[in-house]
This record gives structure tokens, sequence and C-alpha cells, in this order.
């Protein structure tokens, strides 16, 4: 039987495949399909039954020039593609709008309905886009089935805050055309072009905690928010990535290995533990100073009033011993610096003493920057080129435009090419 999804304006012959469910946001995909189709990409669609309140099927195709499909046992579709063959023949899926029934249905395998069917049924990346009433984005049972999807290894584009359809204020608005085109333009390009395949990259994040007794730590209010996109955004170029992490609330990106733990000197035993490797980020808030006398028993209050005395000794500084490590230095070595002020000269000297090839200094203690934002504001430097200010920007953004300095680094000193294989390493 011949491919149905090659199409004669499609010379790469990308192909999404849309799933659209109920929801009112679900007409704002007619322009993100249009959008789609002016690239090239063919774009056949599944319609739920609900989507179908809002959108006709015909609507849809009509736009798209590309199949849509509503029915799992229509006989018609079944013959000419089943609903294996519907996501075999995609390099992705997209989820758009994802109602929380559809979540739901996802997150426990039904397969009643053709979109739910497919998605069972799905081997390729599948990113879902979800917009709903406030109250249902944030009741505990969305929020599980997001976070089982988002373990599953399905790509989770966060709703906007804003006024929703039904009038509430509140998370849960389908993102702009242009954002949901950005994001999953990235990912369809990813799915042909993996840069940074056969490279092993290392990432730490988080904060540490360092034990004053059984019940008690010194830590600090890094949330982990950025190393964890950095980590996301090399597995997704590619890369075989290890995410070494202290305590966060965050779940672990997509086909990225985690290592847990808590203090200083455990993060540095992981980090030596899974050298070499190519690239190594250190974006961990790391404790300089750990316990010197860690009780065994809980403190107690004194009758006397006094408070105990703690004692500290220096923790390592991770970064500068991987830097300078004399046999399993990786790479590529990138530092951070969290600054409240003076942020370039001290940065720059950061650069230069722990020994990193790139370093990007964040600015803390101000409005917008507090610890746990999903937004930082960042200046990138390297030991031979004028700092660049990258700006305020969403913690994704900043992680992208990091890997791609990765890439052009590499492409530059390590005879990567552009077809994303590494010619060194393919030679050896
Ligand atoms: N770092 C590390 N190990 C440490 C301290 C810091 O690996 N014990 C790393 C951080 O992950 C970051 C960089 O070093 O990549 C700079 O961390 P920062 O907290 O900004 O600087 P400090 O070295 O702690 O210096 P200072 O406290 O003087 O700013």
């Amino acid at each position: 039987m011949a491919n149905v999804f090659t199409s004669t304006d499609n010379p790469q012959h990308k192909t999404i495949l849309f799933i659209i469910s109920g929801g009112v946001s679900a007409y704002r995909v007619l322009d993100l399909i249009r959008t789609f189709k002016k690239d090239g990409v063919y774009c056949p669609a599944i319609l739920t039954k609900g989507a179908q309140e809002f959108i006709t099927p015909l609507s849809v195709s009509a736009l798209s020039g590309a199949p849509v499909y509503t029915d799992l046992f229509s006989l018609k579709d079944e013959q000419e593609m089943g609903h294996i063959r519907l996501s075999r023949e995609a390099d992705l899926i997209v989820i758009v709008p994802a109602s929380a029934d559809m979540i739901a249905r996802t997150a426990h395998g039904m397969a009643d309905d053709l979109a739910s069917a497919v998605l069972l049924a799905a081997d390729k990346p599948v990113i879902c886009c979800p917009a709903m009433n406030p109250q249902m984005w944030t009741n505990a049972a969305t929020q599980e089935n997001i976070a089982t999807l988002s373990r599953r290894g399905i790509d989770i584009i966060q709703p906007d805050h804003g006024e929703v359809a039904c009038g509430e204020t509140g998370q849960g608005r389908l993102p702009s055309v242009e954002a949901l085109y950005k994001t999953i333009n990235k990912s369809l390009n990813l799915t042909q072009h993996k840069p940074l395949s056969g490279y092993k990259a290392l990432v730490t994040a988080g904060p540490t905690y360092e034990k004053i007794d059984p019940v008690r730590f010194i830590g600090n209010r890094s949330s982990g928010k950025q190393g964890y996109a950095i980590a996301a955004a090399l597995a997704q170029y590619g890369a075989d990535v290890t995410l070494v992490s202290g305590p966060t609330a965050i779940p672990c990106p997509q086909n990225v290995k985690r290592v847990d733990l808590e203090s200083a000197t455990d993060m540095l035993s992981a980090v030596e533990q899974n050298l070499p490797c190519d690239i190594a980020v250190f974006t961990a808030a790391v404790c300089d100073w750990r316990v010197s006398d860690v009780s065994e028993k809980k403190l107690k209050k004194r009758d006397d009033h006094t408070p105990p005395h703690i004692t500290f000794s220096e923790n390592p500084d991770i970064l500068k011993t991987i830097a300078t490590h004399k046999t399993k230095r990786p790479r590529l070595v990138i530092g951070f610096a969290a600054e409240t002020d003076n942020i370039q000269e001290h940065a720059q000297e950061k650069l230069i003493r722990k020994g990193c090839d790139m370093l990007i200094a964040n600015q803390v203690g101000h409005d917008k920057c507090t610890f746990g934002n999903d937004h930082n504001d960042v200046y990138f430097l390297t030991p031979d080129t004028d700092s660049e200010n990258w700006g305020y920007k969403p913690k994704h953004e900043i992680a992208d435009m990091l890997v791609c300095k990765v890439i052009e680094h590499l492409e530059k000193h390590e005879a990567i090419n552009h077809t994303g294989a590494n010619i060194t390493k393919l030679e050896a």
C-alpha cells in the first residue's frame, strides 16, 4: 500500500498528526495547521467527538488538504490506513487542545475511540498542549495525569495564564499559535536531525542540602528549573544526558537519566562516577560549606537557652575540580554564576578562576529573578569573546540558546557536521 501521507508539496516529507480534542480553543488549531501547511508539512488530523462540537472535519480538511479521521471503526479509514498506521506514518503527534478528559484517557491507556487508540499504539514523539478551565487544570487528578504523561516521555506545553472562555482567570489558556508553532516546529526538526547524538552530557542542578542533625539541614532556594531545562534541551538535541540533582520538586525530563542526592560531597562523587563525558554543565547551587560535626541525634534546646555551636568546613568546588581534572576533563565545561551585583566583572573572574569554556551569569535577588521563577536574566561569557546579554527570557529559551552555543562550539572544534554525525567518532 502506498504511503498516503506522502504529499507533493512536502519536499522533506514531514508529517504532523494533529489530535484535536474538545474545547473552545479547537478553532485556533486551524491557524496552527495553516502555518505548518505553509511550511510544506503534511497535516492529517483526528477529531474527537468533543472537538466536533467546536469545529467540523470539513473545515479542517479544507484547510489542511489532508485527511481528517473521526471513527475508530470506520471501515473506509481502517482499510485505507488503520489506527496503527496513522501513528507509524507521522513524524510527530500533537494533541491540541488536549482537554482534561483526553489527558485522563491517555494517562489511563484507554483505546475506545480513534484518538486514544492511536496514542496507545504510537511509536513517535508526542506533544500535548492542554487547554481547559483553570480549576480543572489545577485539580490534583489532572496534575497527576499530566505527571504520568510527562514521566512516559510525552512533552507538555504548559497552558498560559489569563482569562479563559468561561470568564474565569488562571492557568489554562492555550498558548498563542506563534508560541505553539515555535515549540512544535523545533521538535519536528529534531525528529530528523539530532546534532548531539553520540555525545555524553552531564548536568548538575538544584540545591545541595548539608545535614546538621537527622532532622535539620542547611540548603538554599534553588528550584533546579534552569538545570532541568538544560538537561531536557541537550536530550532533545540527541545527547545522552545524566542529570545529577539535589532535592527538587520537578519531574525528570524525557530521555534523561537522573541521579538523586543531597550533599555537595555526594554530588561530587556522582559527577566523578559519570566521567568521562563530552559536555558538562554545572548549574547546581552547591552549598559552599558543610557542617563539620553532624550530630547523630537531634540537637535539643538547652536549659540555658544558648544556641548550638555549629562549625563548618568548606565543600569541594565541583566545577573547578572537574574543569581542572588532569585526565578526565570534559571537552566542554560550562559554569554558572549567581550574582547580585557587578555581574559581568564577577562572572568574568569566575569563568577564568574555575577554568570554564563558557559561563552563564544570572542576576539574582531582583524582583523578576527570584528563585523558582520560570524566567532568568543572563549574560553569556567565554574566555575569548565579549560577553553577550541574553536578557530576561523563559528558562527553556535560555536552555535552547545555550545548547545552540554548544553545537556551534562542537561544529567549530570537533568536526561535528551538519547532518548531526560526529565525524571523529564515526571514523574512529
Ligand atoms: N559550584 C560548584 N561547587 C561549589 C560551588 C559552586 O560546582 N562548591 C559551581 C556552581 O554550580 C556554578 C559555579 O560553580 O556553576 C559558580 O557558583 P556560585 O555559587 O555562583 O559561586 P561560588 O563558587 O559559590 O562563589 P561565590 O560564593 O564567591 O559567589
